[in-house]
């Protein structure tokens, strides 16, 4: 979608990554510059939208600029890896250390969801990960405004559509819910070593996979997988809210039972295991945040072969409530 760069703001002497979007071309008639036009302002739009985003665990965006006929994004710099360079070089990660890692991301996606505003592109490239183990989430938005104005320029898919959820697959507008999905896949990606559909050459042949929700079955089993295979359900209505999964992630994280009780508690790359609550971003809604189905919570009355997290579904790897 573009390269990014380290750069100075020489009027407020501070050091910022700026993010060159490469659309593709227009054909040279005036409905191509029309579209080429068009394209842009809804890149710019889109760009805004995330520059009102102001969260410990979101990469701020300061700018969004059209220079030599291109959209430019100028962001906050953070000395870091993303999750995906991160899994080149290390391979699998251990479960709480994923754990770990999407608590933040979670946290920052909840006060996004909170102020209105959908990712549409949560995936490895997109988690920055610091040395100290702070972790935040970029590209608000925005790649997705680029692939989709590929994606009608040219009629391929930009990208690769490992971490799509289901029902954007099959054509669905992203919601808040298919944002948790896809933190879910990333996440999966991290433990298992491979995204929830596998992976394909052919993006079309994913795509139909990724449609039709069925995710292979992971090897690696135990609470924090328990919690990723919740924000993996194929049923947007049961998965959790950003802040459900942020919840169960940290206490999985610290190696408490995430439906609740608490036992050992040993936090991962620890530095941040304690954040404080999301607080409302500085941000004004651009839109009322979507609707939410009621979460699905623990029952009064389960039996011994209930999961932990509701008695509507009775999964084998599980742990009775
Ligand atoms: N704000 C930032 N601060 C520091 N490094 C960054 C920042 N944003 C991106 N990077 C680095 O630049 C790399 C490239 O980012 P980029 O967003 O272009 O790639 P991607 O997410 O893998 O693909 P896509 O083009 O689909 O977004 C990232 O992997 C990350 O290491
Ligand atoms: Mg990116």
């Amino acid at each position: 979608m573009g390269a990014v760069w380290r750069a100075t703001d020489e009027l407020l002497n501070r050091t910022v990554a700026v993010k060159e979007l490469l659309i593709a071309a227009a054909p040279p008639t005036a409905a191509g510059v029309d579209a080429l036009e068009e394209s842009r302002q809804r890149i710019l739009r889109e760009g805004r939208i995330g520059a009102r985003l102001q969260h410990a665990h979101v990469i701020s965006m300061f700018d969004v600029v059209v220079y030599e006929d291109r959209p430019w994004l100028v962001m906050e710099y953070l000395p870091s890896r993303s999750l995906a360079q991160l899994l080149g070089e290390k391979g699998p990660l251990p479960q709480r250390e994923v754990a770990d890692i999407g608590r933040q991301v979670a946290d920052g996606l909840a006060a996004a969801h909170v102020a209105g505003v959908v990712h549409r592109d949560v995936k490895p490239g997109n988690v920055l990960i610091a040395e100290d183990g702070l972790v935040k989430l970029t590209d608000f938005g925005v790649s997705r405004a680029v692939d989709d104005v590929q994606l009608t320029r040219t009629g391929l898919i930009a990208g690769t559509p490992a971490f799509l959820s289901p029902e954007v697959a099959r054509g669905e507008d992203p919601a808040a819910a298919s944002d948790v999905f896809a933190l879910g896949a990333t996440l999966y990606a991290a433990v298992e070593g491979v995204p929830p559909f596998g992976l394909d050459d052919n993006a079309y042949a994913l795509l139909h996979k990724v449609a039709t929700g069925e995710v292979r079955p992971p090897e690696q089993t135990g609470p924090v997988m328990d919690v990723i295979m919740w924000l993996l359900a194929r049923d947007p209505e049961d998965r959790p809210s950003a802040t459900q999964a942020r919840d169960a992630l940290a206490a999985a994280a610290s190696g408490r039972d995430p439906g609740g009780s608490a036992t050992a508690a040993t936090a991962v790359l620890g530095a941040r295991a304690t954040d404080p609550p999301p607080t409302r971003p500085t941000v004004r809604p651009v839109a009322a945040p979507p609707p939410r189905a009621a979460a699905p919570t623990p029952s009064a009355t389960c039996c011994s072969s209930c999961c932990w997290r509701c008695s509507r579904r009775v999964r084998a790897s599980s742990r009775p409530c």
